[in-house]
């Protein structure tokens, strides 16, 4: 049985729905299969991925659809159970049921053996919807950024996870978002974190433009500019989620970022320079060192799993999975 993971925090804006799209798709790239579950009305899951669903989770919950029926393919390895403002509706309705904490856990439980993950964003308040997530959820990622009321509100939440499942040991981690280095405040503040929640604090994810630019595309940071701080902190948040999940890159990795389309019509933009030196860098095995179209340098960085080459002159790209097959 895969993990079902809800991304929760009950403050909004604070990073969630990037940290779900980053996190999936660094996963999917690793070669695990992945479904993303959007239980927020806002539907912005499917607007971040560049697509648009024809039916969604409503169905699911409130017109009794088959949950396999109403998936839609977003990348290689990575489906989507999308969500939009219909979802709205189906609060009143679910809170009738009996069994309304339970509904999202009993509809994902046929479809959980085809994935290795289940990654469940969520909306930032206690809502049935996000009630239901909770208690569906084998694992809890509390994405917080890293200011003084960020900070509160996640004791609020471990207090709120305590008394709905009885205990706080399915959070596997509190990663700090939208973190600005440059403030001796948020470092401070980091540092707190750290103090009061140990390991479970993950490395921070930067401020970084690039990643509200590429979701504004519907690409991942992946796809539109691997090189850039966020795509380095999502490389190796994933990383650092994949060892505590215990998951090692598969023998069937997801085809290339620059295998995906651009959903706009539009060409995938230039890499620019990158701003720091990429989270790994070393040779790889079939990488060569210079360009095969123009002769040119090749730069070199490892993104979610993968070993990737770039060429700044022509645009050339390649890719190699970084690890052995998964046994
Ligand atoms: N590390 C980052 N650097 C810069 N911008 C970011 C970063 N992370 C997220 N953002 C931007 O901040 C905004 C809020 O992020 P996001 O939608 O992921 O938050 P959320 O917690 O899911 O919000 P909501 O509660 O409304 O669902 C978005 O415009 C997003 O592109
Ligand atoms: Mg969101």
């Amino acid at each position: 049985m895969g993990r079902v993971v809800a991304v929760t925090n009950l403050k909004g804006g604070i990073g969630k729905t990037t940290t779900v799209v980053h996190l999936s798709a660094g996963l999917a790239l690793k070669g695990a299969r992945v479904l993303l579950v959007d239980v927020d009305a806002q539907g912005n899951l499917a607007m971040a991925l560049g697509i648009r669903p024809r039916r969604t989770i409503y169905e699911v919950l409130v017109d009794g659809a088959q949950v396999a029926d109403c998936l839609t393919p977003a990348r290689p390895n990575l489906d989507i159970l999308a969500a939009d403002e219909s979802l709205l509706m189906a609060q009143p309705t679910l809170a009738q049921r009996p069994n309304w904490p339970r509904v999202l856990e009993q509809v994902l439980k046929p479809i959980q053996p085809n994935y290795d993950f289940i990654i469940i964003d969520c909306g930032g308040s206690l809502t049935v919807l996000n009630i239901n997530a909770l208690n569906a959820a084998t694992d809890v990622v509390v994405p917080t950024t890293v200011e003084p009321f960020s900070l509160k509100g996640v004791g609020l939440l471990l207090s709120q996870l305590m008394r709905l499942k009885g205990s706080n040991t399915s959070v596997r981690a509190i990663v700090p978002t939208l973190f600005d280095p440059r403030t001796r405040q948020a470092v401070a503040l980091l540092e707190d974190l750290k103090g009061q929640y140990g390991a479970l604090v993950t490395d921070p994810i930067r401020v970084n433009v690039r990643l509200s630019e590429a979701s504004a595309l519907g690409r991942t940071i992946y796809e539109f500019d691997p090189r850039s701080r966020g795509a380095t902190d999502y490389a190796r948040l994933v990383e650092q989620l994949s060892t505590r999940w215990n998951f090692t890159a598969s023998a069937r990795p997801a085809a290339a970022p620059d295998a995906v389309p651009a959903t706009n019509g539009s060409p995938a933009p230039r890499p620019t320079a990158p701003a720091e030196p990429p989270v790994v860098t070393g040779a790889g095995s079939m990488l060569s060192l210079s360009c095969p179209n123009c002769g040119g340098p090749l730069q070199r960085a490892t993104v979610a799993g993968y070993r990737v080459a770039y060429c700044d002159h022509c645009r050339y790209r390649r890719q190699e999975l970084v690890s052995g097959p998964r046994r």
